[in-house]
């Protein structure tokens, strides 16, 4: 009798060592059945605290809860078995001390097993990074548009647009790599920049509206499906699954108003 060996995870070092390899690919993932479809097409999976906007409804990421990112990544784990799963550090978790960064980076860690987490910050948050990744947990950074420091950047704006802000932005990924991040997020960095910090850096870059000079790539996986109501300008919708839902229930709510129903179920076999 043979036994299927279990299907292999893939880890961050695996994926730290893409650098300047085949393109990573990523999207956002926040739900265990979607996650099990993006499982076979891309190599991480991130439970973003973008879910706070795009599955909550709320204004922005600030008010998004450990618990609420804890409960999203055990789903998105049942879901994928072979991509890398990061889950996000929401806003407060993190950023008061490499110890209090530790404290809840473990707790995400043992009560989701996923592999990694990801923060936001540059040189800020450098000490948290080194404090954590020598303690066995893996971090991937994000650099350039934070969006949970949206209250002082007044505004989803690209970073790095002229030369004089470049230095401070090349700063935050040359220390966040030094620290000993995996990968980098870049979100939102003009095209020059994005491509100078990518030959530069020894870890992959993952970009999002930071152009395809990146190492990899991550959208919110509603934005790129056509699932959201309003994306950023650089979105490419590769679906237009928002407008497939809405005539499906349509055509449900015409049905039922019509009486026009399936016999009542007298068993409850699943559909092959
Ligand atoms: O929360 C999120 O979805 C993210 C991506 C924008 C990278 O951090």
């Amino acid at each position: 009798m043979s036994v299927q060996a279990p299907q292999k995870r893939l880890t961050a070092p695996e994926i730290s060592a893409r650098k300047g390899g085949s393109p990573i690919v990523a999207l956002t993932s926040y739900h265990a059945h979607t996650a099990a479809i993006a499982d076979k097409y891309v190599d991480f999976l991130l439970v973003g605290d973008s879910l706070g906007m795009v599955m909550h409804g709320f204004e922005s990421t600030l008010p998004v809860p450990l618990d609420l990112m804890i409960m999203h990544g055990r789903a998105v784990m049942r879901g994928a078995k072979r991509s890398l799963v990061v889950v996000d550090m929401p806003f407060g978790s993190y950023e008061e001390s490499p110890a209090q960064a530790f404290r809840n980076a473990a707790r995400v860690t043992k009560e989701t097993e996923c592999g990694a987490i990801k923060l936001e910050g540059g040189r800020r948050m450098a000490e948290t990074i080194r404090f954590l990744a020598d303690r066995g947990v893996p971090v991937m950074a994000h650099i350039g548009l934070t969006p949970q420091s949206i209250n002082t950047f007044g505004g989803f704006k690209t970073q790095g647009r002229t030369r004089d802000q470049w230095a401070a932005i090349e700063e935050d990924a040359r220390v966040v790599a030094e620290a000993g991040a995996f990968a980098v997020v870049l979100e939102a960095i003009a095209e020059p920049l994005a491509a100078k910090i990518t030959k530069d850096l020894p870890i992959p870059t993952i970009g999002i509206g930071a152009s395809a000079a990146c190492d990899g790539q991550i959208l919110v996986m509603e934005d790129m499906l056509g699932l959201s109501p309003r994306v950023p300008k650089f979105v490419r919708e590769f679906g237009e699954v928002g407008k497939a839902i809405e005539k499906a229930i349509k055509s449900y709510a015409d049905e039922v108003k019509a009486r026009n129903f399936p016999a009542a179920a007298n068993t409850y076999e699943m559909k092959d």
